[in-house]
């Protein structure tokens, strides 16, 4: 039996991550600020993962339940578009407390427990946005390129002990940000057509397209890999 804690899983790709995960046989934590779904034997905790008692706790229900954990999947992460003249203080920080933050903070509280696993791994959601940049959104770039350095980091403290670390880069996936982006629009018809331009592969990803790479790097088909970002970009960065 393999474990696995997905934040973010009330969203549109940390669902499919789940989805991908307890069809692999993986029983579940999953970590969301919003109520999930969960199946009898697995765990869904409510709790805001930019506050550093209520992951401390949450991961004090997984020890009591699981005493181990196999992988550990950090998708939870939100967008804020502001110009950086206009943006608050407070809403660079909250970006950077939820899209970095709560993977120091998962990491911190699940190390102890991943040491108790089989071939364990750490996988965090980066963005392409970590390369591309985006004159909106300065707050959402940042953490995602530090989603990465921090990954690095991670990979070496603790690859001498067999856990590894890598990180998930998307190009624009047709669910959970780009949904909200779209519902505010009377015609989506150009960001599809613009989502044709930007990636090799002419189209957005489905978030289940990203949850399979999420769960190949946790598994142990992955073994020799660590420190890496896979890009599921469907070309996008190869695009002149
Ligand atoms: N949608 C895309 O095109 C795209 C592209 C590249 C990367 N990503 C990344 O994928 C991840 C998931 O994005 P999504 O599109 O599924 O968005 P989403 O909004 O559907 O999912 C994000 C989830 O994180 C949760 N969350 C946010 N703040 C939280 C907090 N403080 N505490 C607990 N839970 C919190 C939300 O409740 C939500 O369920 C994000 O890290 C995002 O940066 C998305």
């Amino acid at each position: 039996m393999r474990v696995a804690v997905v934040t973010g899983a009330a969203g549109g790709i940390g669902a499919a991550v789940a989805r991908a995960f307890a069809a692999e046989g993986y029983r579940l934590v999953r970590l969301d600020r919003e109520e999930t779904d969960s199946a009898p034997d697995d765990l869904a905790i409510a709790c805001d993962l930019a506050d550093p008692g209520a992951v401390a706790v949450a991961f004090e229900t997984v020890a009591a339940r699981f005493a181990r954990l196999d992988a550990l999947v950090n998708v939870a992460g939100i967008n804020h578009r502001s110009p950086v003249k206009e943006m608050a203080v407070a809403d660079w920080d909250r970006v950077m407390d939820i899209n970095v933050g709560h993977m120091f903070l998962t990491a911190k509280h699940g190390l102890p427990l991943l040491a108790q696993g089989e071939a364990p791994a750490i996988v965090n959601m980066a963005s392409i946005s970590g390369h591309v940049a985006s004159p909106d959104y300065p707050a959402y770039v940042t953490s995602k390129a530090a989603v990465e350095s921090f990954t690095w980091a991670l990979a070496q403290e603790v690859g001498g002990r067999g856990i590894r670390v890598n990180a998930v880069a998307p190009g624009w996936v047709d669910a959970g940000f780009t949904h909200a982006a779209l519902d505010g629009l009377d015609d989506p018809a150009p960001i599809y057509a613009a989502a044709r331009e930007a990636h090799l592969l002419g189209r957005m990803a489905k978030p289940e397209e990203v949850a399979d790479a999420a769960l190949w790097l946790a598994s142990p088909a992955a073994s020799f890999v660590t420190g890496q970002t896979l890009f599921v970009d469907g070309g996008l960065m190869r695009k002149h």
